[in-house]
């Protein structure tokens, strides 16, 4: 029975579907009408399981070997018969050469036995640009966030956009906007950074970028901003649940929802592993419902976070089977799942005793139409499939890896330098007198860009290591390179034995060479299976127990600093380490490259050479020991204080450490100096709102050019609930010349200054402290004090 109808149906509705495209006549069809009169017009005509096929998506249509895709028609049919909203690419390795035809002939086939000529749509993360081999492997998020450049930012998120755009991707699952709130976490790197408001800037930029819209007002690429809501897993841990009130949420992790949400309208939404307050975000219908689209305003699509609503079932076992997850995900306000393989847990929503349920139904259809609007918005019913003509003409073109060096440039973040650099050209190679470079540790020759990032940390096809750009420009006699240590597990496996030989090798070259640079991190590779089972410890799934260099790399960096060879310390990770004193004091010199693509190399010797003037900035606080939490610059006033008597007790207490670690939030050196002088505030009338102005010069008073980022952080002096001692509301990156200056003006309307009290926004009036200069070190900062009178 149900077989006859469905064939009469299908019969039925491809001609129906073949002549309407003919004639326009279908509203669904009819470009003049809006997505949501198509989605609601198309809603109408899908059977149930057409609709329930849109909850998912063939999350990866190719399998690798050997480099080269692989495809299993087996398991494609399998999964698209009951999951077909979205697709999408699969192993980060397959090169989009060779991916963009399989693609497009599979595209092509499914809109064809498409009753209704649903089209897919590819989804795809994209961290550091294409989350497929191919195309410019841009630095990773906290590395782009560290160059504090947002017009730069925008153009390289463009030049992303235009690449995914070049394979067909119209839907990114990104931009992560998730404050890092614990630098135990193994996701760090894949983020923003510690300030919500920092984070807030550089994510809304993404999204409009991303989702500007084609001369046919198409959205280029819709967006996913994630993860609703996170920040503090338990223990730094992924996907661990963590606790807050409502203040807690909307003040310290919710900013950058809300001000994308307000500004650049992200299409869709990912909920996030986590729980909070007990309830997985999966099911958490106060967080999704009352205060994401309620006090938030989020009006785009919800999607699960992979296999969350199967982790329901059987992680946080809230649900008693994997049916009974689906329909509590649903209920809450999930729209969408994305499930990495296999039968995805809408899917099972198929079942006819569901299309008998109103309330399942109409979250469904709700679902669909959303998702549907979505594909209408990018126009993925009109749009013809890609070309590898414009794919190669796009990927790795001039202006995009013009792009990637210089925002890689501008994201390395030098620590100190205690005038060992810039390194003298003519004292080093062949024709000058200090001789060569030891260039060291287990991260100097391989390209360490993150999980997300589609490189194979030894393929030379995805950029230069750090060793081979100095080989490259100062010849390879100039370079003595040595491992040093392989053991770069956490120092609890194995017992590092085999490592003394090398440890011993590396000191010699240090020695022979009369200057080190020796590069020291954690990672690496990206989801492969390959580098799974590796010695990784960091990114996603590997949390830290310890922030000290993993293995025996702090070893290495004693035995070559014991030797009293001049040091230059190069961090590559996504996330910060513990420097101990000595290190601080023996190293002469100490970068943090971060995640920084292909370019990490080149712009790492160009700065060391002097060619590139440093001026990233950190974006997360430095920790000065594993257990001084909270880290962050912006903690709440009774945070640092406490304790009996000297001012240097706190209840937290480490006596030598304290609350404002020296490699603070926005700290970051030149080679050049830069003064801010005549710092003024005052409260101004733009149109019909007050603004705080605050102004100050800036100099460079060294002699070579660079650029400085101005800083504006605040605090009212009274509060009506607890609020950050201090908090970042601007910062511009200026440029200038020697001997000259600038007056760099930062304006703050007044209603921004305010914050939530149990979600209501609220404005304290009064006095307030306005802080500006170049770091948030107090030693960096000139106090301004303004009253704020009471508005009306
Ligand atoms: C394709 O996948 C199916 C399972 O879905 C498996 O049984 C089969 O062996 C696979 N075919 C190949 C050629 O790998
Ligand atoms: C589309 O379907 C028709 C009829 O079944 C078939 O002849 C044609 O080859 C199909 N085209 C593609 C691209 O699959
Ligand atoms: C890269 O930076 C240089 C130096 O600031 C600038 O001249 C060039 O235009 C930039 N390239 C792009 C593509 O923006
Ligand atoms: C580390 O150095 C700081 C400043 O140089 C000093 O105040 C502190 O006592 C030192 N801590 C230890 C444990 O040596
Ligand atoms: C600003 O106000 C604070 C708190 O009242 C006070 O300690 C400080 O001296 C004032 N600073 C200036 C520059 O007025």
């Amino acid at each position: 029975m149900v077989v006859i109808n469905r064939a009469a149906l299908l019969l039925v509705a491809n001609v129906v579907a073949v002549v309407c495209r003919r004639h326009d006549a279908t509203p669904y069809l009819d470009t003049t009408l809006s997505p949501a009169e198509r989605a609601t017009d198309l809603l109408g005509r899908m059977t149930w399981e057409e609709k329930v096929g849109q909850l998912g998506g063939v999350r990866r249509a190719f399998g690798t070997a050997g480099g080269k895709p692989t495809f299993n028609r087996t398991t494609y049919e399998t999964t698209r018969t009951t999951q077909n909203g979205q697709i999408g690419y699969g192993p980060q390795l397959n090169w989009a050469n060779d991916l963009l035809p399989l693609m497009n002939n599979l595209r092509a086939e499914h809109l064809n036995d498409s009753r209704l000529g649903i089209p897919y749509i590819i989804v795809a993360d994209s961290v550091n640009g294409l989350w497929v081999s191919g195309g410019t492997l841009f630095p990773g998020t906290i590395s782009m966030a560290s160059s504090w450049n947002l017009p730069l930012y925008e153009q390289v998120a463009a030049a992303m956009r235009d690449e995914n755009l070049a394979m067909g991707v119209h839907w990114v699952l990104s931009p992560e906007v998730d404050v890092i709130q614990d630098p135990r976490n193994g996701r760090n790197g894949e983020m923003y950074g510690e300030d919500s408001y920092l984070v807030g800037e550089f994510a809304t930029r993404y999204i409009k970028t991303m989702q500007e819209r084609d001369e046919n007002g198409w959205v280029k690429v819709a967006t996913t901003i994630k993860h609703f809501v996170f920040g503090g897993g338990s223990g730094g841990v992924n996907r661990a649940s963590m606790f807050g009130g409502i203040n807690h949420i909307l003040n310290d992790l919710a900013p950058p929802y809300r001000k994308a949400i307000e500004e650049a309208r992200p299409l869709s939404l990912m909920a996030s592993y986590s729980s909070v307050d007990g309830v997985p975000l999966s099911i958490n219908r106060h967080l999704l419902q009352d205060v994401l689209r309620g006090t938030l305003g989020f009006e785009g699509l919800i999607m699960s976070d992979a296999n969350a609503i199967e982790y329901l079932f059987t992680e946080s076992k809230v649900a008693s089977s994997r049916e009974d997850a689906a329909v509590k995900a649903l209920a809450a306000g999930l729209e969408h799942e994305l499930h990495p393989g296999g039968r995805g847990l809408f899917s099972d929503l198929r079942d006819p005793k569901y299309e008998a349920e109103p309330d399942v139904v109409s979250l469904v259809d709700e679902s669909v139409r959303a998702f549907l609007e979505i594909k209408f918005a990018t126009g993925m019913f009109e749009r013809p499939l890609p070309s590898v003509e414009s794919m190669k003409a796009t990927l790795r073109n001039e202006r995009h890896l013009e792009l990637n060096r210089n925002i890689t440039r501008e994201s390395l973040v030098m620590l100190k330098n205690d005038g060992l650099l810039p390194l003298d050209r003519d004292e080093i190679g062949a024709g000058g007198g200090r001789g060569k470079i030891a260039v060291l540790g287990p991260y100097a020759d391989i390209i360490n860009a993150g999980n997300y990032a589609p490189a194979d940390p030894l393929d030379r096809r995805y950029g230069n290591s750090i060793r081979l750009s100095f080989e490259k420009e100062l010849g390879v006699d100039s370079i003595i390179y040595a491992q040093g240590t392989s053991t770069i597990l956490p120092s609890y496996v194995g017992d590092g034995s085999a490592d003394e030989q090398a440890i011993a090798e590396a000191v010699e070259a240090a020695k022979a060479a009369g200057l080190a640079v020796i590069v020291l991190g954690s990672g690496f590779g990206n989801f492969d299976q390959k580098f799974i089972n590796n010695e990784r410890t960091d990114t996603e799934g590997y949390a830290h127990a310890d922030l000290g260099f993993p293995g025996r790399q702090q070893q290495l960096l004693d035995a070559v600093l014991d030797a009293g060879v001049p040091t230059v310390l190069v961090m590559n990770a996504g996330q910060v380490f513990v420097l101990d004193n000595s290190t601080m004091s023996r190293c002469r010199a100490i970068f943090h490259v971060w995640l920084a693509g292909e370019y990490t190399g080149d712009a790492l010797v160009e700065t060391l050479l002097g060619d590139i003037n440093p001026s990233g900035k950190l974006t997360v606080t430095m920790p000065q020991h594993n257990g001084a939490f909270p880290v962050a610059y912006d903690l709440l006033p009774s945070d640092g204080v406490g304790g009996f008597g000297s001012a240097l007790a706190y209840d937290w207490h480490w006596p030598q450490l304290t609350r404002k670690p020296p490699l603070a939030f926005g700290f970051g050196l030149s080679y050049t100096t830069f003064s801010m002088s005549d710092a003024e505030v005052s409260l101004r009338k733009r149109q019909n709102h007050k603004v705080v102005s605050v102004s100050v010069t800036l100099t460079n008073a060294g002699n070579i050019v660079g650029k400085e980022v101005v800083q504006l952080y605040y605090r009212p002096r009274y509060t009506t609930i607890e609020f950050p001692v201090m908090k970042l509301i601007r910062f511009a990156k200026v440029e200038l010349t020697p001997g000259d200056s600038k007056r760099v003006a930062l304006e703050v309307p007044v209603r921004e200054l305010g914050y939530f009290v149990d979600g209501q926004w609220n404005i304290d009036h009064g006095e307030y402290s306005f802080w500006v200069g170049s770091s948030s070190r107090e030693e960096d900062l000139t106090l301004l004090n303004v009253t704020i009178p009471s508005f009306g």
